[in-house]
């Protein structure tokens, strides 16, 4: 007898990212992620252009007189026609003053896991913590992303990035301990107490401020330092490159600047809840990815002297997928 087609459809995680959109779902054995960048280039329409990137099978559509090219493929083509992308969304957010913001992102989100299966398919995604003083940004992002996964007949629900690393790395804890997720727009931490997020904030530094800061001194795009950073550089010093050089330099600013922040809302546990036990801390995102960075962190956290106290610092499994699956792991949770 055939077998019958699942009636049930599975729910799926994002991660709604400055930099990626990633998304995860279940598999036969684990979790199934795909991302793509969250980024565009416009190109002049014409018919042989459009003929060409419908052959190649990349992603795009067409705007009026216009052809943008979305995802992953917009890098390569910004880099081959020296300019930068365009970028959805800025510092965490969805950028309101970026006209194709909504409609790109709704392209990539259906590229990535196309219509809900059946109505009310859910769908958990991640949204930043608001940096402190700019609350009503998270008000329209979020009521921007549930009316694009509604669109596309999922019925949404959020979840802090923060406590998305938690759920993604953090089960032997029992969802105990400091989740962090350092991106292309934002740094997003959450401390959470068998998982229920105690505190959560975010800090507007991370992959890109280091890419444009440096592409600001050396004169070049910071679409061709993003690309030099992702393929060579390191944070165990050493380099004689101008542009590595100055990348150590804005890296150095981020971490200090990360670890002031941990300070500043960790140092006086008199505001924080007796965990009674030391506490993990997991680190994701991409921008942890250069060699060294785990230690460059752990030394400077253990100068600031945090007087919470961190049983153990390390790197997430995978970390430019620890929010896509801790967002599913949540969806999951709820079932
Ligand atoms: N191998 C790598 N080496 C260095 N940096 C990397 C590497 N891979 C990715 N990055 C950087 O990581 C950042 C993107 O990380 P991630 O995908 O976690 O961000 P995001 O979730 O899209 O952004 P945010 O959470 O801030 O909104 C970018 O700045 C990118 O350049
Ligand atoms: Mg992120």
């Amino acid at each position: 007898m055939a077998k019958a087609e699942p009636t049930f459809a599975h729910p799926v995680g994002l991660d709604i990212g400055t930099s990626r959109i990633v998304s995860a779902m279940p598999a036969e054995s684990g979790y199934e992620y795909r991302s793509q960048l969250n980024s565009f280039v416009t190109l002049p329409n014409s018919k042989m252009r459009e003929a060409v990137l419908r052959r190649e099978n990349i992603p795009h559509t067409i705007v009026g007189s216009d052809i943008l090219v979305h995802g992953n493929e917009s890098e390569r083509f910004a880099d081959l026609l020296q300019m930068e992308t365009r970028r959805p969304m800025s510092r965490g957010f969805i950028n309101p003053s970026e006209p194709e913001s909504l409609s790109v992102m709704k392209q990539i989100i259906l590229s990535l896991i196309g219509p809900a299966k059946q109505p009310g398919q859910k769908a958990c995604f991640s949204v930043p913590a608001a940096p402190i003083g700019a609350s009503e940004n998270l008000t329209y992002h979020e009521a921007t992303l549930n009316q694009i996964f509604g669109e596309l007949g999922y019925a949404p629900k959020s979840i802090n990035e923060g406590l998305a690393v938690v759920f993604g790395e953090l089960e032997s804890s029992n969802y105990t301990g400091i989740g962090i997720s350092i991106g292309g727009g934002l740094c997003n931490v959450c401390l959470s107490y068998l998982a229920v997020p105690v505190t959560s904030y975010s800090i507007t530094k991370a992959g890109d401020f280091v890419d444009s800061s440096t592409a600001s001194v050396t004169g070049e795009l910071a679409n061709r330092i993003r690309l030099a950073k992702e393929e060579s550089f390191v944070l165990t010093g050493g380099s004689t490159d101008k542009v590595h050089q100055v990348l150590g330099v804005y890296y150095d600013d981020l971490i200090k600047s990360l670890v002031a922040s941990l300070k500043q809302h960790f140092g006086d546990t008199r505001s924080l809840p007796k965990l009674g036990r030391a506490v993990p801390l997991v680190l994701s995102g991409g921008s942890v990815m250069p060699r060294g960075f785990r230690e460059k962190f752990e030394t400077e956290l253990k100068a600031a002297d945090l007087p919470l106290p961190i049983s153990e610092i390390r790197l997430a499994d995978n970390p430019l997928l620890t929010t896509a699956k801790g967002a599913l792991i949540a969806a999951l949770s709820e079932m």
